[in-house]
């Protein structure tokens, strides 16, 4: 615990806030959110004050334009998506302390403030912009409204701020051939002046940089992107022609029919929903600020690739803009969840138009919620992409899993039960076999706890099946259903040793397999701790403690059921078709 507990009193851990615009998938989980529940959860084992915080992005153009194209309102869209994702999350087990919205009124006051403070400290100036309008609809086409030709590759469908093919961001008046993307306007969009409000960036420059180089352990991609943000920053528009946003809070005609862009509301949405959750859940309208700016709260940013700029350059920014905010400890950022293709051997990037996506609310519908946390945790893409494919989904859980922890828990506790009355038998004599197991486990306890502090979730989930392999040597070789016949004090050392480390076993299955988990502590009548956002015991150092001899066990249930290859074949044709979303 050492990284955490030295320097800082409480962890505000964050991801992403997914836009309430479309169903969340397992890229976006492999991401921002299972990394970040694995952390958290194993930080409230260790009785660690932390808060994790979520939420919906609500704002923007695709939740507008999706509202347009389907004829009902914004707030129908986001309404639809924020009541489906928060229960994806849910059934998924990633267990936000708050799980908050960008159109919560609060909101509207958390990001006002915010800018007004920008604004307070010379950090906001407007500038007049050429942009597309449409003279059929009158109305500004912001953002993706507007479709054309990429002025830096030509890719003919790109839009209007970014063209999807070569990653080019660009102003709107250098787009070629516009056209506007909304139903039912066939006029060709001119372009007007309309006066917007900015950020400006290259003033945090040196602050920015200074609090980069006090970072040398974060990712070296997270790092990349940020340095080459801030060797090059550019005032940034944070207003848009819209109606569907935060309202400007200045006093100017000009801003009537605009409102703040979303990615400035968003990233203060944490902000709001840590507001929102100290007043439902402490009560208090101040219980936020600790978590915001007291220098002993760390905050860790859980995110995807795309996101890193907002997060490790501009909301910083923003929050050295406000004076007495924290800054964030880490931005842990991961690289994309592709889709392997079997038919082509390649693999593809998962993207709604190939229909090739797999819906959480599909996939906890389909497959049991730990295998699916647990092959995205085994092929996280910390450093560089992996692939979601099938039979190697199939071949982990099945092989690392079931075969290796679950079988060894299984053949432990069904042989301790039938063979000592459901109790866990004396140690008696340890010979050096024994006594070797039982040092391994403080031993790969505190591995698994290194990775898990350094954000290495991949290695982390090894670590715990490593613990597992070691223990299946042992029990190979102690045979205890051989000395079972001849000497039941030898057998009962051995199940002893085993049942220790079943304990163990349960304690660093509990940020990953949470489901796993409790079914094995009610198997070894073990308490699991419920520690909030107070803390608690240190329930990851107490699970090195033997399980005393004597202790009543359950009868063991199987863990983690095996998954079918016949039914696997079913779902991958499925998603193939482009059903599993
Ligand atoms: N909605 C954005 C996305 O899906 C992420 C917003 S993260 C926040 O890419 F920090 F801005 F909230
Ligand atoms: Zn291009």
């Amino acid at each position: 615990m050492d990284s955490v507990e030295k320097n800082f009193e409480r962890t505000l851990v964050t991801s992403a806030l997914p836009y309430a615009n479309g169903h969340i998938h397992l890229g976006h989980i492999a991401g921002a959110y299972l990394p970040a529940d694995i952390y958290v959860r194993y930080l409230r084992l260790r009785g660690v004050k932390a808060l994790y915080v979520g939420g919906s992005d609500e704002h923007g153009v695709p939740i507008t334009l999706t509202a347009l194209k389907e004829g009902v309102t914004p707030k129908e869209v986001i309404d639809r998506y924020h009541t489906a994702n928060t229960a994806a999350f849910q059934r998924l087990g990633i267990s936000y302390d708050i799980y908050g919205r960008t159109s919560w009124p609060l909101h509207v006051d958390t990001t006002q403030r915010f800018f007004k403070a920008l604004d307070a400290g010379g950090y906001i100036h407007t500038e007049e912009m050429e942009l597309w309008y449409s003279p059929q609809l009158e109305r500004f086409l912001p953002d993706r409204y507007v479709k054309g030709t990429c002025p830096k590759c030509g890719y003919t469908d790109a839009n209007g701020d970014e063209c999807e093919r070569c990653g080019a961001q660009y102003a709107a008046h250098e787009l070629l051939s516009p056209r506007a993307n909304i139903p039912g306007d066939a006029s060709s969009p001119v372009l007007r002046k309309s006066r917007h409000w900015f950020l400006d960036l290259p003033k945090f420059e040196a602050p920015l940089k200074a609090w980069l180089d006090g970072h040398p352990e974060w990712r070296p991609n997270v790092k990349g992107i940020a340095y080459g943000w801030v060797n090059d920053l550019r005032s940034r528009c944070i207003t848009r022609d819209t109606d569907w946003g935060v309202p400007i809070p200045v006093d100017d005609p000009d801003a009537e029919n605009k409102r703040i862009y979303v990615w400035f509301d968003a990233p203060i949405g944490y902000v709001t929903n840590t507001r929102q959750w100290a007043q439902d859940k402490l009560r208090d309208a101040n219980g936020w600020e600790i978590w915001w700016k007291d220098s002993g709260t760390r905050m860790i940013h859980f995110i995807g690739k795309d996101n890193v700029p907002f997060h490790a350059v501009i909301f910083p920014a923003m929050l050295m803009g406000q004076g007495d905010y924290i800054l964030a400890d880490n931005v842990v950022g991961n690289e994309y969840l592709n889709i392997f293709n079997r038919q082509t051997g390649k693999s593809e990037k998962g993207s709604k138009s190939r229909g090739n996506m797999i819906s959480v609310r599909w996939a906890v519908d389909n497959l049991p919620v730990d295998a699916i946390r647990y092959y995205l945790c085994a092929i996280a893409p910390e450093s560089k992409d992996s692939d979601f494919d099938w039979d190697e989904f199939m071949n982990r859980y099945n092989g690392e899993l079931c075969d290796v922890v679950g079988n060894f828990v299984h053949r432990c506790l069904t042989m301790t039960v039938k063979n000592f009355a459901g109790r866990v038998p004396e140690a008696g004599e340890l010979e050096a076999a024994d006594k070797e197991m039982l040092d391994a486990i403080p031993r790969q306890m505190a591995a698994i706890a290194e990775s898990l502090e350094g954000f290495k979730f991949r290695q982390a989930v090894e670590r715990f099946i490593d613990l597992g392999r070691k223990a299946n040597v042992y029990f190979d070789a102690a045979k205890p259903w051989v000395t079972r016949k001849t000497d039941m004090a030898r057998t009962g050392a051995t199940l002893y040793v085993c049942c220790q480390v079943v304990k163990a076993l349960c304690f660093a299955m509990t940020p990953f397999m949470p489901g796993g988990a409790a079914a094995l502590a009610a198997t070894l009548n073990l308490a699991l701790p419920n520690n909030g956002p107070d803390g608690g015991e240190d329930a990851w150092a107490a699970a090195v403690a033997p399980l005393p001899a004597g202790s009543a066990l359950n009868a063991p249930q199987a863990l983690f059921p095996k998954l079918d290859r016949e039914r696997i074949a079913e779902l991958a044709e499925a998603h193939r078709q482009g059903e599993a979303f």
